[in-house]
């Protein structure tokens, strides 16, 4: 969704605010734009429908003049297509302001009514033309970019991070968010605002978040941030923990094949640490696990499919009953939510609106919250009572990979966490699961390793038309994932099954050469559960379906039925999925890449949906 950068410094913001937009680039967008105050203070903007490449020619067909102060933008469109007229900046004060939203003004046809009948006219369809006129209005009025900004911040309804120059107050970048990111760069003399850190990482690694209803004046050498009334406000400093090469494409060809292959140092990383002689130590969730009677993981796409697994290890380790739900029906239905209750939210970008909002709503009906994230100054943490992060490092692509695992490896460890606070594992077999969560980076290796033999699969497949996932325990998440990372990015008609529910419909769809991917469990750990999904498979093969099985290296009896066996090493039932997900991700990958897709910025995608 839409991405934003802002700076004040030197005479280098085209540099800086393109540059920056660049990184920005896949949280998905459809239009760019930049406005820059020249050295002489007139403000000039640039902006255009498609890739931020159209921008770059427009700029070089017609320069505008660089200067040290400056906005830009990423669009996602919401009101209005993505033409080159609602591309952001839009203008304000007879052009002499230039602002860019992130979010959605909900109360803008209202503010538009009311700005119309003062005479004044818009060029766009966007909500977000609304708050730049409304801010040039005030401006008139008050004389004052700041003092403009808490009076335009009073009126509006919804998300938004705003941020604004306008040309008679140069030297400065004023920005305000509710429930939409924005986080603040230090730099030496120079200072940078943007929607997440990849923006300004290249220049600096010290950054502020920037709390909820919060306005934001940055100048070369200061920053202030004070409430929406003017009264200044706590600010949490951090250095962030990965530099601009994690968050290059380096020498891979996608940013999702570079991601996959971090698949093993995601798991390890986010274990660094939190293992220590044998049991697993987190003094972040001090005090906050302390009488959990019943546990929510709230999230959204891949995500909730992490917090699924969570379901099966947690009340199986920690004997406390798990539910998982999608974070965007949660609060529509009333959910029951007492002190005892932990709600814990799933979130790679640490922005996800619906999640962000099932964690307010949680928290204001007195639940405790956890969240469980991968970005540093992201809203969701900040929003939750305690934060246990990932280190899955900037993941890019689209579609999450790297930061999948990663969730398990924390919700695994949370579950470990728990079974020791409850006194439900012993201390040896605490240590015996996380032996086998530290052996999976190992592991992920050799999975890695299978990727020519998947990919040769893939390009056979080109031309499919619909795929099915089967998976029974732990492996029906997997097989939700598998289906998920097919339809995003191969725009195939892929459905995910428990695999005991094949015969209560979804076996109708079975026809001659439909491939259905089986995640087989070890016949070592539940060998009941083994015979079951072996003979669904027997079942869905008689019927002509193309068997394609994720199995234990080693399991002899899925051979005689399965058409292709894609192998995993051995390991314990609740680390399988950590393995066996791995070439669905690649799969998924391959076969779009044989459709000559963009396995990194599917059609219709955002990286963060920062909208509800
Ligand atoms: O940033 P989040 O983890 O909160 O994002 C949640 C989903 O939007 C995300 O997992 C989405 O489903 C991915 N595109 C899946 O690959």
């Amino acid at each position: 969704m839409c991405g934003i950068v802002g700076y004040v410094g030197r005479e280098r913001s085209l540099e800086v605010l393109l540059g920056g937009l660049k990184r920005v680039e896949y949280r998905g967008y459809d239009s760019a734009g930049v406005a820059v105050i020249d050295p002489s203070g007139v403000l000039h903007a640039a902006k255009r429908a498609g890739k931020l490449g159209v921008l770059e020619d427009a700029l070089r067909a017609h320069p505008i003049p660089d200067g040290a102060t400056g906005i830009a933008h990423t669009r996602w469109a919401t009101h209005g297509g993505p033409t080159d007229g609602n591309a952001h900046p839009h203008l304000g004060d007879d052009g002499r302001l230039a602002l860019v939203h992130n979010g959605i003004i909900e109360n803008f046809t209202e503010l538009k009514t009311e700005l119309l009948a003062e005479g004044f006219e818009f060029a766009s369809e966007t909500d977000t033309e609304v708050a730049a006129v409304l801010l040039g209005r005030e401006y008139r009025r008050l004389g004052s970019l700041v003092e403009a900004f808490r009076a335009v911040v009073g009126r509006l309804e919804g998300a938004f991070t705003l941020l604004a120059v306008h040309q008679d107050e140069p030297g400065i970048v004023v920005g305000a968010r509710r429930n939409s990111p924005l986080v603040i760069g230090l730099g030496e003399g120079e200072n940078f605002l943007a929607s997440d850190v990849a923006a300004f990482v290249e220049h600096t690694r010290k950054a502020v978040a920037i709390g909820q209803d919060q306005i934001v004046v940055i100048a070369p050498d200061s920053v202030t941030v004070t409430d929406f009334a003017g009264n200044p406000a706590e600010v949490e400093p951090f250095d962030v923990t990965w530099d601009a090469a994690a968050a290059d494409k380096g020498g891979w060809s996608s940013f999702m094949l570079k991601e996959i292959t971090e698949d093993p140092t995601a798991v390890a990383d986010t274990l660094l640490g939190r293992v220590h002689e044998g049991d697993v130590r987190m003094p972040e969730l001090d005090g906050v696990l302390d009488g959990v009677d019943r546990i929510f993981f709230v999230a959204a796409g891949t995500a909730a499919h992490a917090g699924r697994l969570g379901v099966y290890a947690i009340e199986k380790w920690a004997r406390v009953p798990v539910d998982v739900e999608f974070a965007h029906e949660f609060r529509y239905r009333d959910p029951i939510l007492t002190p005892g209750t932990l709600v814990v939210s799933i979130s790679q970008s640490g922005e996800t609106m619906d999640t962000l909002m099932a964690v307010k709503y949680a928290r204001e009906r007195g639940a405790r919250t956890l969240s469980i994230c991968n970005t540093q100054g992201s809203s969701i943490p900040r929003e939750s009572d305690a934060a246990l992060y990932t280190h899955a490092g900037p993941e890019v692509a689209v579609a999450s990979t790297k930061a999948f695992v990663a969730q398990i490896t924390a919700i695994y460890l949370l579950g470990l966490e728990l079974a020791k606070l409850r006194g439900t594992l012993t201390a040896a077999e605490r240590q015996a699961l996380l032996v086998e969560l530290q052996a999976v980076p190992g592991k992920m290796l050799q999975v890695l390793e299978t990727h020519e033999r998947i990919a040769e699969l893939a390009h056979w497949m080109a031309d499919t038309r619909a795929v099915l996932f089967l998976g029974r325990h732990v492996g029906y998440p997997v097989a939700l994932e598998g289906a998920l990372k097919l339809k995003e990015l191969a725009y195939i008609h892929a459905e995910g099954f428990p695999a005991g529910e094949l015969k209560h419909g979804p076996i109708a769809l079975i026809e001659p050469g439909i491939p259905v991917f089986v995640v087989v469990p070890s016949p070592r750990g539940d060998a009941e559960l083994h015979k079951k999904v072996i003979s669904n498979i027997q079942e869905i093969r008689a019927r002509g379906a193309r068997v394609i099985a994720i199995a234990e290296l080693g399991d002899v009896a899925v051979l005689p039925f399965a058409d292709e066996v894609l192998p995993i090493p051995l390991a314990g039932p609740f680390f399988e999925p950590l393995l066996a997900v791995v070439p669905l991700q690649i799969f998924a990958l391959e076969l779009a890449s044989a459709k000559g897709l963009d396995v990194d910025q599917p059609r219709n995608l955002a990286k963060s949906v920062t909208v509800e």
